[in-house]
């Protein structure tokens, strides 16, 4: 008899790592299920393995009572109850390093897009403007400055790239990092008064919740440019809305919002806004490489073996 697992969704995870993962295992299909409860019911007593794309409640854990490994599809794992999983010693796998180029690519994207005006400017061809007038002009990028929230794996990626625009990088972590050069603010805010662009690329969860408001908002300014590649959850997004609105903030570029897949009415008529259905990592050769880390992690976990790629304990 195969060993058992449970996946609870399959939207982002490749067909083929699917395929990978039922060609050895017995593999529940929570969201196919037309009772998940009944499913969960049924299959708990053999559980040891839930496989997940970023989404284990401490209520979901607790179904479970053999449950060891949970393997999390994505390098986010705030919708994971990691604390109520270690009580349990349940391990956590995430999928980090396999993701930071993709994610690196769509930020730097995002910037040219919303600082150049690439979205206007298509639809300023389209509707034939261009035969009546040039477009305005808009800002560029070198000599400009760029602050970056939650200098990781995937921040350095950014950082790398911004570096070859002749950008100057800024950062703020909680801690300073000693094998970087780039400059350090202890106060988000005051980076933010300092910074044209403002990249968020910081993990979700409460430590960051909400963190960027009006007050760093406004701080960066008329002119500045938000970039959100990270969680929705990180920005209040009634203060991003009210900040263009009101002109007090220049531009947004957005792959991740707060309800997702619902985008505030009003962020879907400015111009001065770029908007991505959370995109970052969702490159074909990027979800096969995430989704092998998922099989490779719990290949490991049954194998007796150390897992790849075990979140940091809280
Ligand atoms: C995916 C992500 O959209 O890795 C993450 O944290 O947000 C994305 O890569 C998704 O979470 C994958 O399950």
């Amino acid at each position: 008899m195969p060993e058992e697992i449970l996946m609870t969704s399959q939207a982002f995870f490749c067909q083929e790592c699917l395929a990978n993962l039922e060609s050895r295992y017995l593999v529940h299909r929570l969201w196919e299920a037309s009772d998940r409860d009944a499913l969960i019911e049924k299959v708990a007593p053999n559980i040891r393995v839930v496989v997940t794309e970023g989404w284990a409640p401490a209520d979901l854990q607790g179904k479970f009572p053999k449950l060891a490994l949970i393997a999390s599809h994505g390098v986010g794992y705030d919708g994971v109850d990691v604390g109520a999983a270690q009580e349990r010693k349940i391990a956590v796998t995430n999928t980090p390093g396999v993701l930071d180029d993709a994610v690196a690519d769509l930020t730097v994207g995002l910037l040219i897009a919303v600082t150049r005006g690439m979205v206007v400017g298509d639809q300023y061809v389209r509707n034939g403007e261009w035969l009546k007038a040039n477009m305005p002009l808009t800002s560029h990028l070198r000599g400009r400055q760029a602050g970056i929230l939650g200098l990781g794996r995937i921040g350095i990626a950014i950082a790398h790239r911004l570096k070859a625009f002749g950008i100057t990088i800024n950062y703020h972590n909680r801690r300073q990092r000693s094998d970087v050069s780039y400059n350090y603010f202890s106060s988000l805010t005051e980076m933010a008064d300092q910074v044209d662009f403002l990249i968020l690329s910081c993990v979700g969860g409460e430590a960051t919740k909400k963190i960027v408001n009006r007050q760093v908002l406004e701080k960066l300014g008329s002119d500045g440019v938000l970039i959100n590649i990270s969680r929705g959850s990180v920005v209040d997004e009634d203060d991003l809305v009210a900040c263009l609105q009101e002109g007090k903030l220049g531009g947004a570029g957005l792959d991740v919002f707060t309800n997702e897949p619902k985008v505030p009415e009003s962020l879907l008529h400015m111009p001065q806004v770029v908007l991505q259905p959370h995109v970052g990592s969702a490159t074909l050769q990027t979800r096969i490489a995430m989704g092998q880390l998922v099989v490779d992690n719990v290949d490991a976990y049954y194998a007796n073996k150390p897992l790849l790629t075990p979140v940091p304990a809280v």
